[in-house]
């Protein structure tokens, strides 16, 4: 074997390593730099509810749907005061039919009849407690964290 063979071989070694710890270093940024990219429905939303489309916040009582990241399943958004909203996923933890606007304070799923509270807790089934959602209100932005 020759000395030049000797220093190829070492040198192949090495910047071997030296790629497998770039890669694994790149990929642990990849993962740090996009914490949500695995869980698409989580996040902080924002909206502005001048807009037309969320009229029905601008009441006490009133409602509206305001899609997070998935159109088919928007977030159900409740302003039960002045300062106060509730939100919580419109797909029904029974069999994923999305629940409709509440009427006087109660939501139900048009699938099988399950009710829901403002908050998305359960008050008859067959669903359980929908997942609830923060929601805040300054000026009219209103930002709903999932
Ligand atoms: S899917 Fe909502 S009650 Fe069955």
């Amino acid at each position: 074997m020759h000395a030049d063979d000797l220093s190829r071989r070492k040198f192949l070694k090495v910047s071997g390593a030296a790629t497998l710890g770039a890669a694994a270093i790149s990929t642990g940024m990849i993962r740090c730099a996009t914490p949500t990219a695995t869980d698409p429905e989580h996040g902080t939303f924002t909206f502005d509810i001048s807009d037309a489309q969320f009229s029905g916040l601008t009441v006490v009582g009133g409602s509206a749907y305001c899609v997070l990241t998935n159109p088919d399943f928007p977030a159900i958004v409740i302003r039960t005061g002045q300062n106060e909203l509730k939100a919580f996923s419109s797909k029904c933890t029974h069999q994923q039919c999305k629940i409709n606007l509440p009427q006087n304070g109660i939501s139900v799923c048009p699938c099988h009849q399950s009710r829901f509270d403002t908050s998305g807790a359960i008050i008859s089934g067959p669903a359980s407690n929908q997942p609830a959602y923060t929601a805040s209100l300054s000026g009219t932005t209103l930002t709903i964290t999932a």
